[in-house]
């Protein structure tokens, strides 16, 4: 399985990952990105057919923000 969440602590805003995988990614009022499936924990799995998006969103963004792991992401409770 694969996970994905957002460092929206570097996002600056530009939307591309929203744009490429919109399936996966949004923007919040800030303009600033967020994986939709689960609030950005970075917890749910993300289906084998939404990798292709999440590959081209990880490439495109242009700070680095979007973090990829095969394990998932420490779940936060904040
Ligand atoms: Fe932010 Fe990168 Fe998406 S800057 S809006 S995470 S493409």
């Amino acid at each position: 399985a694969k996970y994905t969440k957002v460092n929206q602590e570097t996002c600056i805003a530009c939307g591309a990952c929203a744009d490429v995988a919109p399936d996966i990614y949004d923007v919040n009022d800030e303009g600033i990105a967020y994986v939709t499936l689960d609030n950005n924990k970075g917890t749910s799995p993300i289906s084998d057919e939404f990798w292709e998006d999440m590959e081209d969103a990880f490439e495109g963004c242009p700070s680095e923000s979007i973090q990829v792991s095969s394990q998932p992401f420490e779940s936060k409770y904040d």
